[in-house]
């Protein structure tokens, strides 16, 4: 178990041993879609679709990281972080998902790492964030039952080759992200509207993460951690929380964001609250398949960016700051924005009691499970004064706040062993493509510069002290 302890000026400490990282994946920085034998991937194919991502961009550029990797690992080492995570291309490495490695892709992540070791920084992999080869996509992708063999067959080939080098092994990220905004939504790669292959989709992908876990396992060294990143999302009820229609909705809403991921893997079955149309039917569930997905994980990654509230409310007769519930609840219940909190540019209400909140109900549903903070973070206005600096109040108000609410909650009991601040570097928003900024560092597009802005600085400060200094009062 982790402690914090309070330091001098009312600053909260972390304890020795604590992960500071930055976050990135691959399709967000890489760029070189097709070089030295890379296969396509479906964010490539979406990307290229007319009308999917804003303004018609591409990762095809991006950060230019496979190129300009040195620079991106001496940046880090420059602002005194210890830890990296990164996502492996699946089909840089193994271009149609199936079959040998490619040896260039191979070497590339080599030179990856050797470049991280030399710099102190740890490497945590995530193996899939979010581009599957394309030859995969094309039989179906995650909706078909066999990606989760090919995923397993990839992960055990990686740990083969990498496993000396990463002691930090991450399977998917966000796949609830995955499968709603990319199988049943159509805002993500595959671009699909289909709410059957959504459901197929969520079950393939934690077969897939147990099945990958298996072979991790039986290729990695002893002492290496393996886990799963999760997006997060607190629901937290306002007013009179024994209100049975809010707890009613309180429930359904945390089993379909939440539950619909971490109740298979730490408990083995889909949750009993969330719509009958998102639980993957007994037709899906093969004999064992629980029990592969209930694998014995070392660690759970959060990604956390907001909060959901709900309260009593006419979803027909909506009042200031309020919205119909997004699913299917109770009469009687809205969701609510709390007009006191800021929301940024992606229209994310700022919460870090949410984190505050999720990182200890997440301790006391998994006593002893390690927890890190694999995504945190915040889009915002960002741009270059003519003094050339990037001066982003907003962001360096945002990461105090949350890196305050972290130690807080490793202070009270939270099983907290990193935090990851998404990202390192502007990048390839996904359906935004480059209309939101997120790095502590600037990229300007056209020339590839790096800028590391007011927050890059701040979060160094707090990862050189290991301690963040007390909030302003009010
Ligand atoms: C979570 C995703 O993992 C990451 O790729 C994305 O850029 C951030 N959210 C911000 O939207």
């Amino acid at each position: 178990m982790t402690t914090a302890a309070s330091g001098t000026g009312g600053a909260l400490s972390f304890p020795p041993g604590f992960a500071w990282g930055a976050a990135t994946a691959a399709y967000q920085i890489e760029g070189a879609p097709d070089a030295d034998g890379k296969g396509p991937s479906s964010w490539d194919t979406f990307s290229h679709t007319p009308g999917c991502v804003r303004g018609g961009d591409t990762g095809d550029i991006a950060c230019d990281s496979y190129h300009r990797y040195p620079e991106d690992v001496a940046l880090m080492a420059s602002l005194g972080l210890n830890a990296y995570r990164f996502s492996i291309s699946w089909p840089r490495v193994q271009p149609t998902g199936t079959g040998p490695v490619n040896p260039a892709g191979i070497a590339y992540y080599h030179a990856v790492l050797d470049q991280l070791a030399g710099a102190g920084i740890a490497p945590a992999i995530t193996l899939h964030h979010w581009d599957l080869p394309q030859a995969l996509q094309d039989q179906g992708g995650w909706a078909d039952r066999d990606t989760a063999y090919r995923f397993a067959e990839y992960a055990g080939l990686m740990a083969a080759e990498f496993g000396g080098k990463v002691a930090r092994w991450i399977t998917l990220n966000e796949p609830q992200v995955l499968e709603s905004h990319g199988y049943r939504l159509g805002e993500h790669a595959p671009g699909l509207r289909d709410n059957d292959a959504a459901v197929a989709a969520t079950h393939h992908l934690l077969l897939g993460h147990g099945l990958a876990v298996q072979a991790l396992r039986a290729a990695l060294p002893a002492g290496a951690e393996v886990g799963i990143t999760l997006d997060s999302h607190p629901v937290q009820v306002l007013g009179d929380s024994r209100a049975e229609n809010l707890e009613q909705a309180r429930l359904v809403i945390d089993a379909e964001l939440n539950g619909i991921f971490l109740e298979p893997l730490l408990e083995g079955r889909y949750p009993e609250h969330a719509g009958r149309d998102l639980v993957p039917p007994p037709s899906l569930v093969h004999d064992g398949d629980l029990e592969a997905i209930n694998q014995p994980i070392d660690f759970l990654g959060v990604n956390y960016y907001t909060s959901v509230y709900l309260r009593s409310g006419d979803a027909a007769d909506l009042r200031q700051h309020e919205r119909k519930p997004r699913t299917t609840v109770p009469a009687g219940v809205v969701e609510y924005r709390p007009p006191e909190l800021e929301v940024t540019p992606m229209g994310w209400q700022v919460d870090a009691e949410g984190l505050y909140e999720h990182l200890l109900r997440l301790t006391k549903q998994a006593p002893g499970l390690a927890l890190y903070v694999t995504e945190n973070g915040c889009a915002a206005e960002d741009y270059v004064t003519p003094e050339g600096v990037v001066n982003d109040v907003e962001r360096v108000k945002y990461l105090h706040e949350h890196l305050e609410a972290c130690a807080r909650a490793i202070r009270d009991g939270a099983n907290l062993a990193g935090y990851y601040v998404w990202s390192l570097l502007d990048n390839f928003e996904w359906g935004y493509g480059y209309q939101r900024r997120f790095g502590i560092v600037y990229v300007d597009f056209p020339t590839q510069r790096r800028i590391p802005k007011a927050s890059a600085e701040f979060y160094a400060s707090v990862a050189r002290a290991g301690a963040v200094p007390a909030l302003p009062a009010g």
